[in-house]
């Protein structure tokens, strides 16, 4: 049996991150992958990435591609891949002065580095790492990520280590808006652990982009997983705030036209999960029909319905499947 200890893990805390629901999810997969039939893995909503790093370190995946609509998320991963000792140099030194000072210090050090980390995104060269419009694959190794691109990935990871929640929200502006956390030791630079992460992206095409950005690649041997933003299962609840552009009901039935193009024209096996409309109302069946034709299951899953901690609760959510 694999140790779990050795594993990469997740290097950001993701809202809708898929850690606690991983040993349910297991059991939704394929036979193929245990069989070794699957050559190719796709996550095309990969946040960050829980379901991802269980896989790859578990079945016998020859390639794999991820990607994400967040030019920043997808920054971090290219970053750990390609320069992880000097992105461990700069966290760590974050660490050690965060660490070093006291609660008023760490306060203006937090809210500087917020406010540094947005101002630098206004005209930030995502292209300096290789992000925006998409690179032929043979290409997708582009080692020109520049000095910035290290630091604003240091800044990322700061910031998740030590807001409230590690959440990550922007506002329309998209700007990053999460307060200060209240840890008292965070780990911000987990060294050991970024580099077992750098060492298995090694030859993982990684993309910032639209879910469909990698469909010419996906075939009969694919597995795809896709984990788009969740449709919001209360008028309150804003789990569709991840990115500056919202998904909508239109988006949600565009993607599953997606999903039938997956699996009818590409043939491949393809798992999607999302929130269960039938918590707040027995009676709505929007991806009921949407997915009719397929495999609908329903998991246990304890989250936020909303923001307050006192609505936290046992609700279900759906994976749907096409085999
Ligand atoms: C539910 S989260 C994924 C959670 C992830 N599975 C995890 O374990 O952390 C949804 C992700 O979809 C991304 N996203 C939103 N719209 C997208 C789009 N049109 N194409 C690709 N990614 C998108 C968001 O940036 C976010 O990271």
């Amino acid at each position: 049996m694999t140790n779990n200890k050795n594993l990469a893990k997740p290097f950001l805390k993701w809202v809708g991150g898929k850690n606690q629901l991983l040993t349910q999810l297991e059991t939704f997969y394929p036979p193929e992958l245990k069989e070794g039939k699957i050559d190719q893995y796709f996550e095309l909503f990969v946040g960050g990435g829980a379901v991802f790093f269980e896989i790859m370190q578990k079945y016998p995946i020859k390639k794999a591609f991820i990607s994400d609509i967040n030019p920043d998320l997808i920054l971090a991963y290219k970053v750990i891949r390609d320069r992880a000792p000097e992105l461990i140099e700069i966290l760590s030194q974050l660490q050690t002065e965060y660490l070093n000072s006291n609660l008023e210090e760490q306060t203006n050090i937090f809210y500087q580095i917020r406010e540094n980390y947005n101002k630098q995104r206004i005209d930030f060269n995502y292209d300096g790492g290789g992000c925006w419009g998409f690179p032929s694959i043979s290409n997708h190794r582009v080692n020109n990520l520049s000095e910035e691109s290290i630091k604003r990935v240091a800044l990322i990871i700061f910031l998740n280590k030590t807001c409230f929640n590690g959440l990550y929200r922007t506002n329309k502006k998209g700007d990053f808006n999460v307060p200060m956390g209240r840890y008292k030791n965070p780990t911000i630079c987990n060294s050991d652990n970024i580099l077992k992460v750098s060492n298995l992206l090694k030859n993982v095409t990684i993309i910032s982009g639209n879910y469909d950005i990698f469909t010419q690649y996906i075939d009969s041997t694919s597995l795809v997983y896709l984990d788009p933003p969740y449709r919001p299962i209360s008028n309150t609840s804003s789990f569709t705030a991840y990115a500056k552009s919202s998904f909508n009901d239109d988006s949600q039935i565009r993607l599953s036209q997606y999903y039938q193009y997956l699996d009818q024209e590409c043939q491949a096996k393809v798992i999607l999960s999302n929130s269960d409309p039938r918590n707040t109302d027995s009676e709505d069946n929007f991806f009921d029909d949407l997915y009719a034709k397929y495999n609908i299951h329903r998991v246990s899953a304890s989250r936020m319905v909303n923001s307050q901690a006192s609505n936290r609760g046992k609700i279900t959510e759906l994976l749907i499947t096409n085999y």
